[in-house]
């Protein structure tokens, strides 16, 4: 009796036991996956993050497009492309894509099959990114991104200009090797961080620096010399201005905290984002930590300006005292008085955070008008931000005022408060941006030459625009 109980609860003890080591090794099992679970996330959440220093979302969706499915419109005088479909559906988008697939789309911009991307696709910037964001972007887009069962656009382009084996020559010849990940070089981690940011996933330098005649980017760092991040020509008719700093045309007179406020909220005392900038950050940089805002507010500060022209001096108040006697005799004076003077004041120094300053304004003064010319004939919308949620449009003028009467009040604007930009805009300016979209050229005057570009109307010849439909306002993506 003793020994069947002993043995009865030997038994059930042991069958307890075998319970109790199988829930352990169940809770140890659980416990694993579950680590392995958050491990994953974790990777999903980097690979997210690294996805939106990147904007893949920018450019890989249509106008009113499902996240990354691809089809936006990238214009050029050949013919027309579109942003293909990232997400992992297996027969449109990039579902069977390996990683070494992948990091050779990102690194080397060669598809699956082979061929190789038009550079509308800024590999030769994401050659930087170190394997382990590649690695990290991949799961993302594996695991984090819905897919989409939609077919890519072909490219309207017909032959021969449709072959790509020449754009595998393009990259042979113009995309240097680089080294992924940070720059040894530099000492101060925070710097090196920030450049690893600009001139990798950020790929600011795509629209901020100058291209050479094979519209090549001219210079993919500070060791590429003067050119880089020195300002680009018109891209969409609106200018990417100078990074460097310069104090009249660059960000000399910016802030580091005045540079990490702009990308995060679109506006600053002095500054309000528009044009492609619009985009970059409502997609991207504000979505930025403040340590990545910060780190590269620090390193473009780091850089040296580069020799230019003057393009602004002291204000001597003539153009504040004729504004507030009416203008007259000055049409492009009557001009401002009337339509912008309500906004922007007549002193040019508009209202923090609302309507950015004319006076000392880079995007005013800088050598190529066609930013200005644009954003007067179109307007342009300050896009809402998680810190700064208004959108405050600037209105366009195309039905309100004669091409003559907006070169007038460009020139004006170029001319006034210590504002010394060259050149001097014609009716005829206007009308050929109005109407088929043509940048100003600044062929004739007398500016502080970028080079071949910056007499180019667009980086790529004419007729290109880059993301026509900006989404700022439009779309929530990502
Ligand atoms: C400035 C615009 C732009 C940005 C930013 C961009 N892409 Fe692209 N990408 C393109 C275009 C345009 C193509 C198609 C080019 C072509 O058809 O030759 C492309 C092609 C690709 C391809 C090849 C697709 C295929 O169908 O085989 C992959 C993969 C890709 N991009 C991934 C990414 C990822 C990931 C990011 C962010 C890290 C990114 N892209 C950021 C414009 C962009
Ligand atoms: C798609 C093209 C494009 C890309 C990519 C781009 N920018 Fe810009 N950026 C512009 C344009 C156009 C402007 C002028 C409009 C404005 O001031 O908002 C601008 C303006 C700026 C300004 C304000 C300069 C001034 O003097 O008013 C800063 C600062 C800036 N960009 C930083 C960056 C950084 C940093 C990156 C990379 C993370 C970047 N940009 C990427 C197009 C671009
Ligand atoms: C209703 C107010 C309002 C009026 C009127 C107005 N603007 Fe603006 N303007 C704005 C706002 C808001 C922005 C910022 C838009 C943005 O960031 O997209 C702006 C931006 C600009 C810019 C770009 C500067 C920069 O750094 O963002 C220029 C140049 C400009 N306006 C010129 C003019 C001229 C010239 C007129 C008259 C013909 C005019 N504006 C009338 C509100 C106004």
């Amino acid at each position: 009796m003793l020994k069947a109980l002993t043995r009865d609860r030997l038994v059930s003890e042991m069958k307890q036991g075998w319970k109790y080591a199988a829930a352990v090794g169940l809770m140890a099992v659980s416990f694993g996956a579950a680590q392995a679970q958050d491990a994953d996330d974790a990777l999903i959440q980097r690979g997210a993050y690294v996805a939106r220093l990147s904007d893949c979302v920018a450019c890989h969706t249509a106008l009113h497009g499902q996240p990354f499915a691809g089809g936006l419109e990238i214009k050029s005088p050949i013919g027309t492309i579109y942003s293909t479909n990232i997400t992992p559906d297996p027969k449109y988008g990039i579902g069977n894509y390996t990683l070494e697939d992948f990091t050779k789309a990102i690194r080397k911009g060669i598809r699956k099959d082979g061929a190789t991307v038009y550079p509308a696709m800024p590999y030769p910037e994401f050659a930087r990114l170190s394997d382990d964001d590649i690695k990290a972007m991949y799961a993302f887009f594996m695991h984090g991104v819905k897919p989409v069962a939609l077919q890519n656009k072909q490219p309207d382009i017909s032959w021969p200009m449709n072959m790509r084996w020449p754009l595998a020559i393009w990259r042979a010849m113009f995309v240097p090797t680089v080294t992924p990940g940070l720059d040894k070089s530099i000492s101060d981690p925070e710097v090196a961080r920030g450049e690893y940011l600009v001139n990798g996933p950020g790929h600011c330098g795509e629209c901020h620096t100058p291209r050479g005649m094979a519209m090549q980017v001219k210079g993919y760092t500070a060791k590429d010399g003067n050119a880089y991040l020195s300002g680009g020509a018109p891209i969409d008719n609106w200018i990417a201005p100078s990074l460097r700093s310069n104090s009249d045309t660059g960000l000399g007179r910016w802030s580091e905290d005045d540079i990490a406020e702009f990308l995060k909220s679109g506006r600053i005392d002095h500054s309000a984002v528009f044009g492609g900038m619009a985009d970059v950050v409502a997609y991207s940089t504000q979505h930025w930590t403040d340590d990545d805002l910060h780190a590269t507010a620090k390193y473009l500060k780091s850089m040296p300006a580069v020799p230019e022209g003057k393009n602004l001096g002291q204000d001597d108040g003539k153009a504040t005292a004729l504004l507030e006697a009416g203008g007259k005799g000055d049409a492009g004076a009557e001009v401002y008085l009337h339509n912008c003077a309500i906004c922007h004041m007549n002193d040019g120094t508009g209202v923090n955070r609302m309507f950015p300053p004319l006076a000392g304004n880079p995007v005013v003064i800088t050598d190529n008008a066609t930013s200005m010319a644009n954003i007067v004939t179109f307007g342009g919308i300050l896009p809402p931000t998680n810190t700064a949620p208004s959108a405050v449009a600037m209105p366009g003028f195309r039905d309100h005022l004669s091409d003559q009467q907006i070169a007038d009040v460009v020139n004006f604007m170029r001319k006034s408060w210590g504002n010394q930009a060259p050149g001097t805009l014609s009716a005829s300016d206007i009308r050929k941006l109005r109407t088929s979209g043509t940048a100003v050229s600044t062929a004739g005057w007398n500016v502080s030459s970028k080079g071949w570009m910056a007499y180019m109307p667009q980086p790529y010849g004419e007729g290109w625009t880059f993301s026509p439909q900006t989404h700022t306002g439009v779309d929530q993506a990502q």
